[in-house]
């Protein structure tokens, strides 16, 4: 089958194979024939090093949605033929994390040893995958806790996105820093995460929303997706002026990944207000803060994972707004892409020049 495999930390592009193949699934496993994967930053945070991974070579592509091929014998969720999203952190639902402190999305009981998993083979060559999904394929195995069913009713194209970038936004607002009506908001990036944030903030009944990206183009995205204001970093400042007094944002949401911007977001919250940092830095990146301004700030700095979701619940929540019209997810996706291009749409992320691509299998 045809997959895109990175095949070491720092190469600029992926090779497109069509000789790899996957190996026999296990009693638990899932074999999913993928039909749509989002290209999400994450990605390319694979690809140079700011997001670990166990094994290269490897299937790149954790944001996909597809059809159940087959089962193994103690699967008992899903059935070959159902419609399902893939999930790049599956909760194993018996744990201390699933249930004692209700947060499946730290959950890393299967986690950590899927992504030790050698899934696919190319000849002779065993390829790892990323984070144990490795959507960027034809076909991949996932234990069955790594996929939610869904109604054959929904675009598989909008449920790949639902399997990370939109999750990981909306939940973030609506989760993690459970936004609250009428408040201000900032968010630091307009790619598919942080338009899925302000979509979000927008849900929570936020009133002031403002976008900030250093893409010009970015902006008017940015608006059409519900942010009320939309300014360059170097505008920021006049906007901060106008929230609470000059004292800045009730809740900023940093969709980059960086250091610099999660130190301006956390300047651009009020006192007592939320800094929530979605976005992914290298490990061995730091963010500084005075030992005094911590304590008087009284700001609550938080991280978001996988948008603090319970997958179960929670992907079919987003799709729920989805249907409503409270949240436009197809409007997210402007390019889409036959696998054979996909070193073009890793191209145009790396711009910062798309929301959402879609990669059809
Ligand atoms: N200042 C302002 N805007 C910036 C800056 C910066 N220093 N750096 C990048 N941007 C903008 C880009 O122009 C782009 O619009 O941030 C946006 C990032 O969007 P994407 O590349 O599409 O990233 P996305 O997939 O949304 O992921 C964002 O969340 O899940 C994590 O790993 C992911 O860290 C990444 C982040
Ligand atoms: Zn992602």
């Amino acid at each position: 089958m045809r997959a895109a495999v990175l095949r070491q930390v720092g190469d600029a592009a992926l090779e497109v194979r069509d000789d790899v193949d996957l190996i026999e699934p296990g009693s638990g496993d899932v074999v999913v024939d993928i039909t749509h994967t989002g290209i999400c930053h994450s990605d390319l945070s694979v690809m140079n090093g700011t997001i670990p991974q166990q094994h290269t070579p490897l299937v790149l592509g954790h944001e996909g949605a597809g059809v159940v091929a087959e089962t193994g014998d103690d699967v008992t969720s899903v059935s070959a033929g159902d419609h399902v999203i893939v999930v790049w952190s599956p909760p194993c639902g018996g744990c201390v994390y699933c249930l004692a402190h209700k947060r499946p999305n730290l959950c890393a009981a299967l986690q950590f040893g899927v992504m030790l998993r050698r899934q696919f083979r190319c000849g002779e060559q065993e390829l790892g995958s990323m984070c144990g999904v490795g959507t960027f394929a034809e076909r991949t195995v996932v234990p069955e806790q790594a996929v939610v069913k869904i109604d054959e009713s929904i675009r598989l194209d909008v449920a790949a996105l639902v399997g990370c970038g939109v999750m990981t936004g909306v939940g973030a607002a609506l989760n993690t820093a459970k936004v609250a009506p009428g408040s201000s908001v900032v968010v630091f990036g307009a790619g598919g995460v942080g338009v899925s944030a302000m979509q979000g903030a927008r849900v929570a009944g936020a009133a002031a929303i403002v976008a900030v990206d250093r893409n010009p183009a970015k902006l008017a995205v940015a608006r059409s997706f519900g942010a009320t204001d939309a300014v360059l970093p170097e505008d920021l400042d006049a906007a901060k002026a106008e929230m609470n007094g000059g004292e800045g944002f009730d809740y900023a949401f940093e969709c980059i990944g960086s250091p610099a911007t999660m130190r301006a977001a956390y300047d651009a919250v009020r006192r007592g207000g939320t800094c929530c940092v979605v976005g992914v830095g290298r490990i061995e990146e730091q963010v500084s803060f005075s030992a005094f301004e911590i304590f008087f700030n009284e700001k609550n700095l938080v991280g978001s994972y996988y948008g603090g979701a319970d997958v179960r619940v929670d992907f079919h929540r987003v799709l729920r707004l989805a249907e409503s019209g409270q949240l436009d997810l197809a409007g997210m996706i402007d390019r889409r892409l036959p696998l054979e291009d996909i070193n073009e749409g890793i191209e145009a992320l790396q711009a910062g020049e798309v929301v959402r691509q879609i990669v059809e299998l």
